[in-house]
């Protein structure tokens, strides 16, 4: 059975006490839910975010990381270096790392193995840009992205792997994907790894929507049968927000 999951992607936002104000207030707020809630904080306030949330379900997780096990790489962090303060899953291939830090499916594909290798978890980034929606090509950007990062791991790999479909598109535009249009590329993400592994891996994998997810939105989005919850990015930074997203999870 695949777990509901709602994470909170806060990019570059947020200094320490900011972090610490927001977490307190998360943790007083969060709902009873079955949904996994996980926040994502910048790495310099990781540790901490790790303390505040000791007696809190809310779990944190890293935006980034290195795929090297140390070494000269001046402004990166590793592996070993998240788990050593009790961070035990990473964001990976998000699309402003792709954009911004050249970060392709060749160097993804070896972040993964890496934080796989350390028994980490991933969720997973990836979704097509507005000119391969517009040119009916989203399926095959989406499929080729998974197949160059994902599909050489070993089927028992995939337990430890979460995917968020982030249409490049939705990304803090407020233009949101249609439930619809959610439910069509999720599907197809399923249909996807069904033919490269099996129907029980595609079903048990979550499959996270993100792109401009809102409390107004959230409810119609996560009805859909293959969407299994959502990557969200500015909704995460104001706690009644975020709050009523999982609320409608
Ligand atoms: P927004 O929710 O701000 O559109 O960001 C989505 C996202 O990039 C989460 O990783």
């Amino acid at each position: 059975m695949r777990s509901k999951i709602v994470a909170g992607n806060w990019k570059m936002n947020k200094n320490a006490a900011e972090t610490e104000a927001l977490l307190t207030e998360l943790a007083a707020k969060l709902p009873d839910t079955n949904a996994q809630v996980m926040v994502a904080p910048t790495f310099v306030n990781l540790a901490g975010a790790v303390r505040s949330l000791e007696s809190s379900v809310i779990q944190v997780i890293a935006q980034n990381m290195h795929f090297a096990e140390s070494g000269a790489y001046t402004g990166e962090i590793s592996a070993d270096m998240l788990l050593s303060i009790g961070v035990e899953t990473v964001i990976l291939g998000h699309s402003e790392r792709r954009a911004y830090f050249k970060e392709d499916d060749e160097i993804l594909a070896q972040k993964v193995k890496a934080a796989l290798d350390k028994n980490m978890k991933v969720m997973f980034c990836f979704g097509e840009e507005l000119e391969d929606r517009k040119s009916g090509n989203h399926f095959n950007v989406v499929e080729s992205q998974l197949k160059n990062a994902l599909f050489s791991l070993d089927a028992s790999a995939w337990s430890s792997i979460i995917l968020a479909y982030e249409p490049v598109w939705a990304i803090g535009t407020g233009e949101t994907a249609s439930p619809e249009q959610a439910q069509e590329m999720h599907a197809f993400i399923r249909k996807t790894i069904t033919e490269a592994y099996n129907a029980t891996i595609a079903g048990n994998v979550s499959i996270l929507y993100g792109g401009s997810v809102k409390p107004a939105n959230a409810k119609e989005i996560f009805g859909k049968p293959d969407v299994d919850g959502g990557l969200i990015g500015g909704a995460s930074l104001k706690a009644d927000d975020f709050v009523a997203i999982i609320g409608a999870i």
